[in-house]
């Protein structure tokens, strides 16, 4: 039984792909990756396909093909913001892709402000800010909570000790009562262990410190609704390619003071409304073209927002038990193999999305995820997942590895739309022959 029953428009785009194995076989393929990118769907495609015959310049041109693709980008943006439950005075900035949009927020963030940010995040919401207040990985969702509080009672010098005395400050971050804008950036859902962080805590919490919260929503929104109410957010940052839609757009949305008074993120047409002849005469577009420099990518917010639109006429609470069936099924199995490890942050208990992350003692995990692939036909991805520190972690590792380093990390299996019983019940067989072998 596939996770969609259904929904045409949400048929994953090459889901009857096979691959020959060794033995002389065809089975079909299982792509347990879509935490690192999920297929297309029938409706992302259909919208491209649909489009093409007009497509044109966006913003620029008085022709039917520029004023059906200005008009299509729009409500592409207004469809999006739908999903994500924009508000009025909210901005929604089409992006290339999540690292991007936090990139993008990075850039915009007042230059005294602060960012709080645990370093189990993923690379892209680790990474981008200026001026971070880094906290270790916590044990429990309670535990996150306090961490960030105590930090913002450091960061503000209110209620507390300051930074220093709590042996949090960095260079720059040490002394009490900093004051000055303060972000709080935090995972949806982990991209190594699929557990879902306490946002709403996190953002009341933010909220009563006069602080404010991005949620990197890559992992989270193919998998449950994002609302940025509903979340308490100020700041959701997503990518269409994990959202069904690979055609290079992602999405920064939130609130639009900061954006308005940055400097545009990309310097060129479209985010300039005057330019005078002197060099720095320019007058700069407010909202979302300040941040969208250059003919943007139409066919990726129009794909994009037809994913949207699919999901929101969804019944996605049905689409959230299927898939919690599937996760109950694959951890019943991986229990009944010896040394096979499922890894979390918070616990076993811990509501989590289609992700699973496993220890493989004794195996190099780039071993097994290459012979799953050859000899079973099956996708995953091993390595340390673009979140470092929180996978060396989890794997005891003090080493070095790249990106795509797939020892000595983890091994990861991924759901999403499309995915079966069928792909769940060989990734656990295989997994039960491949590690019964000697490494
Ligand atoms: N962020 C993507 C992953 O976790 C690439 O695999």
């Amino acid at each position: 039984m596939s996770l969609v029953l259904q929904h045409t428009d949400l048929d994953v785009v090459g889901a009857e792909l096979s691959v020959d194995l060794p033995d002389g076989t065809t089975v079909p393929f299982a792509h347990l990756d879509y935490a690192a990118t999920a297929p297309c769907v029938r409706a992302a495609a259909d919208a491209v396909q649909s489009l093409l015959p007009w497509y044109g310049s966006v913003h620029r041109g008085t022709g039917i093909r520029s004023q059906t693709s200005t008009l299509e980008y729009e409500r592409a943006r207004d469809l999006v913001g739908e999903f994500i439950g924009a508000r009025a005075g909210d901005t929604v900035i089409f992006t290339r892709n999540t690292t991007d949009a936090l990139n993008l927020l990075a850039r915009a963030l007042p230059p005294e402000a602060t960012t709080i940010v645990f370093d189990g995040e993923h690379h892209a919401n680790l990474l981008p800010w200026r001026r971070p207040l880094r906290l270790p990985t916590p044990a429990s969702p309670d535990e996150a909570v306090a961490a960030v509080e105590r930090a913002l009672r450091g960061v503000r010098g209110r209620d507390g000790p300051g930074l220093g005395a709590l042996g949090l400050g960095g260079p720059g971050l040490g002394g009490p009562g900093l004051g000055g804008p303060v972000l709080v950036a935090v995972t949806g859902a982990s991209n190594v262990t699929g557990e879902i962080w306490p946002v709403r805590r996190l953002a009341d919490l933010a909220h009563r410190y006069g602080a404010r919260i991005v949620v990197d929503a890559a992992q989270l929104a193919p998998h449950s609704p994002v609302d940025l109410a509903t979340l308490g957010a100020d700041y959701l940052a997503l990518s269409g390619h994990k959202l069904y839609a690979p055609f290079g757009a992602g999405v920064l949305a939130g609130r639009t003071d900061w954006l308005d008074a940055a400097e545009p993120y990309l310097s060129g047409g479209g985010a300039s409304t005057a330019v005078g002849a002197a060099a720095g005469d320019v007058t700069w577009a407010r909202g979302a073209a300040r941040h969208e420099a250059g003919t943007p990518n139409l066919l990726g917010a129009v794909s994009l927002a037809a994913v949207c639109a699919a999901l929101l006429r969804t019944d996605r609470a049905a689409l959230h038990e299927r898939e919690q069936e599937l996760l109950g099924r694959l951890r019943e199995g991986l229990a009944g193999i010896p040394g096979v490890r499922t890894v979390s942050v918070f616990g076993d208990r811990q509501p989590r999305v289609g992700i699973v992350s496993l220890a493989l003692p004794g195996h190099d995990t780039a071993v097994i995820a290459d012979r799953l692939a050859r000899e079973y036909g099956i996708g995953v991805r091993a390595g340390l997942f673009c979140a470092h520190p929180l996978t060396r972690r989890l794997t005891g590792d003090t080493g070095t590895g790249g990106c795509g380093s797939a020892t000595p990390g983890l091994l990861r299996a991924s759901f999403g739309l499309g995915t079966t019983d069928d792909d769940v019940d060989r990734l656990i067989t295989a997994l039960a022959e491949l590690t019964a072998r000697p490494s």
